[in-house]
């Protein structure tokens, strides 16, 4: 299940962290890719070279290095994988966690995360028994840190007690199970922390045959700058895409899909949601006959060009907004018109039985927008609800996204 995650893994500086390049060998075979950070004192004990040949990544170990710093900022690597991890967790290294003390690449990661963190701690028995450690740790479970270990045995130097470092497997283990229930944590005080918003974007690709498809304009772009608006509002954000050219954003679950009968259950498996947008253009016929070889033209033969019979794809939005179980509490569509564009929309508002519609006009013309709104990146968007039509000037598409989420995150009390 973890395939396709990541972790940040920290390895501090103790005798144990030798066992930390057999994690790293553990987690890459379970396809769990892992980017190191090596302390200072970390790499008295192991090499930044046998890490990174292990990790098959870069190890950063600088937090002045230029280099590193325009490659990826220590803020983005510090929320750039799906869990940090600290092995061997130090007695210094844990001091430094529960007192918030940011001097180094490890520790500045360790408080600027917005992820889960994992330490396994590894320190003399009489260190783990100090009460100022004993105090740390305390801190750090109040704080949500999971703690693995320590295992008890004979040490390093020669004494016996609680202090070793669990075996690899075991902290695999213990990492796996975390990673397969991770979320990010909103960023306190952000307007959709602890909501789920479902988004679908782009558009649908029907087949026609393996080679061939029906399609239409949209780039994405309107819809991926919603998700992305919602992340950074602090809401867990499950992002539905048709075939775009588009990155992923960052922050947020994105499902690939291509037809509109993926879309509707890609949907269906993401629920339950907080707030459901539907921006994705999607196909509403679908060839009936789609043929499972190439279509041929065969020339001379006279029989003309293939008949393509259409047949109604599932309508997404309407389905969702009509669920009597499970239905988002905020539901909200999207509507692209060529004219009449409020009346329409207006129509289609109270058909598709959604709270919210984001009604578009989406003729070459009528937006006023140069080269119009399909794939382009600015938009003029009229929001039609019960209580009537707002329409908001022309507007980047990112800023439409940032104000949607705002307007949707101030009416909370009104759909939560
Ligand atoms: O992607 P861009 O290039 O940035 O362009 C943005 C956009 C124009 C695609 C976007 O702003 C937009 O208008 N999206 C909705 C496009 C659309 O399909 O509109 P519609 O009026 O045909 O559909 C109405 C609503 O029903 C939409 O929310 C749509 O997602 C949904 N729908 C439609 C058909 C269907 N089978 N299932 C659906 O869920």
């Amino acid at each position: 299940m973890p395939n396709g995650k990541s972790i940040l893994l920290i390895v501090g500086g103790g005798i144990a962290a030798y066992k930390a390049l057999e994690l790293v060998r553990l987690a890459r075979r379970k396809g769990i890719a892992v980017t190191p950070i090596l302390t200072k004192a970390g790499a008295e004990f192991v090499t930044p070279l046998s890490l990174a040949g292990l990790a098959g990544a870069k190890v950063y170990d600088d937090l002045f290095s230029l280099t590193d710093e325009v490659e990826m900022g220590h803020i983005a690597l510090s929320r750039s994988a799906d869990l940090v991890v600290v092995v061997p967790a130090t007695a210094d290294l844990i001091a430094k966690m529960a007192n918030g003390i940011a001097n180094d690449m490890a520790s500045v990661t360790l408080l600027a995360t917005d992820k889960d963190i994992v330490i396994a701690p590894a320190m003399n028995v009489r260190m783990w028994h100090h009460p100022a450690t004993q105090r740390n740790l305390e801190t750090l479970r109040r704080d949500g840190v999971t703690i693995v270990g320590p295992a008890t045995g004979a040490m390093a130097c020669g004494e016996f007690g609680p202090g070793r470092l669990v075996e690899p497997p075991e902290l695999l283990a213990a990492i796996e199970a975390k990673l397969i229930s991770c979320v990010p944590k909103p960023m306190p005080g952000q307007a959709l922390a602890g909501k789920h918003v479902l988004v679908t974007s782009g558009p649908t690709h029907e087949p026609i045959d393996p080679v061939r498809y029906i399609a239409n304009r949209s780039s994405g772009k309107q819809g991926h700058a919603i998700a992305a608006a919602a992340a950074a509002a602090g809401a867990r954000v499950t992002l539905i895409s048709g075939p775009t050219s588009l990155a992923d954003p960052a922050g947020v679950t994105t499902v690939h899909v291509t037809t509109a009968r993926q879309m509707l259950a890609a949907t269906e498996a993401a629920l339950p949601a907080d707030i459901a947008i539907f921006a994705a253009a999607v196909a509403d016929w679908r060839v009936a006959n789609a043929a499972d070889e190439k279509l041929k033209k065969t020339a001379g033969s006279g029989s003309g060009a293939p008949a393509l019979a259409l047949t109604e794809n599932p309508d997404i939005l309407a389905t969702v907004a009509h669920l009597k179980a499970g239905r988002p509490a905020c539901v909200v569509g999207f509507a692209a018109e060529t004219e009449h564009v409020i009346a329409n929309a207006t129509a289609k508002f109270r058909r598709k039985g959604c709270d919210l519609l984001v009604a578009n006009d989406v003729s070459l013309t009528g937006s006023g927008i140069a080269g119009g709104v399909f794939g382009g990146d600015a938009n003029a968007v009229h929001l039609v609800s019960a209580s009537g039509v707002v329409s908001w000037p022309v507007m980047g598409k990112d800023e439409v996204a940032a104000k949607l989420i705002a307007h949707l995150a101030a009416l909370d009390s009104g759909w939560a």
